[in-house]
């Protein structure tokens, strides 16, 4: 096909609304659990590594999402994936969602100076959709890897997608909400609470966000 030709059918696509174009498969299973090397010893070289995992994903995003904040701070913030804003501008949280939970840590006395954030995945998914169990497999140990080198006291799953993927549970977030857990290969005790995305749709929830909060704070 022409090049011309593509732009043709890219034009006609965007005219009928698409914004996103998810390409099915870019390796093999083989390939995919090869890349697997999280034997890093610095933010940087785990950043690096990332970068280079090979995932469909990265056709359709404008940036890596890696993580932002303080990399001495006791709690850890793990969302699920970057959305459109974060992928504009390459740091985690920045959007709505984002904005919600900066006046989360605030009304707990925090702020994005006391804390780490990152995410599952840190490339955007075409449309904003859920991360598939593919994918989250993939990058669990890249996650995993981030967390013991920032080795925090908590870490906070900013909702379901977070928690199953670092509990490795079936259990939904209104089960695993405000309780602490454990997950194995994490040192530090993990709160699952709800997403601000959920809190956005659901603003009565915001109550049971904060009193989590509350008990992250009190226990670090
Ligand atoms: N939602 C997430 O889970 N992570 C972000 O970085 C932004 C929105």
């Amino acid at each position: 096909m022409t090049r011309k030709a593509a732009y043709q059918i890219l034009d006609w696509l965007t005219e009928a609304g698409v914004s996103d174009i998810t390409l099915e498969h870019c390796c093999s299973d083989e390939e995919r659990f090869s890349q697997i090397d999280v034997n890093t010893s610095s933010l940087a070289e785990l950043r690096e590594i990332v970068s280079k995992i090979n995932t469909p994903l990265k056709t359709c995003a404008l940036n890596m999402v890696f993580g932002v904040g303080n990399e001495n701070a006791d709690i850890l913030l793990l969302g699920e994936a970057p959305g459109a804003e974060e992928d504009r501008l390459g740091i985690p949280f920045v959007g709505q969602s984002g904005q919600l939970l900066d006046k989360i840590l605030a009304s707990v006395g925090l702020d994005r100076t006391k804390v780490y954030i990152t995410n599952i995945l840190p490339w955007r998914p075409p449309g904003n959709r859920t991360p598939t169990n593919q994918e989250i497999e993939l990058f669990r140990p890249y996650v995993l890897r981030h967390i013991s080198l920032l080795n925090p006291k908590v870490v906070v799953c900013l909702g379901g997608t977070a928690a199953k993927a670092l509990l490795q549970t079936s259990q939904g977030i209104m089960q695993l909400r405000g309780k602490w857990t454990t997950a194995d290969g994490v040192s530090a005790k993990i709160l699952p609470t709800f997403h601000p995305a959920y809190l956005l749709r659901s603003p009565s929830q915001k109550r049971e966000v904060w009193l989590d909060f509350l008990t992250v704070t009190a226990g670090i």
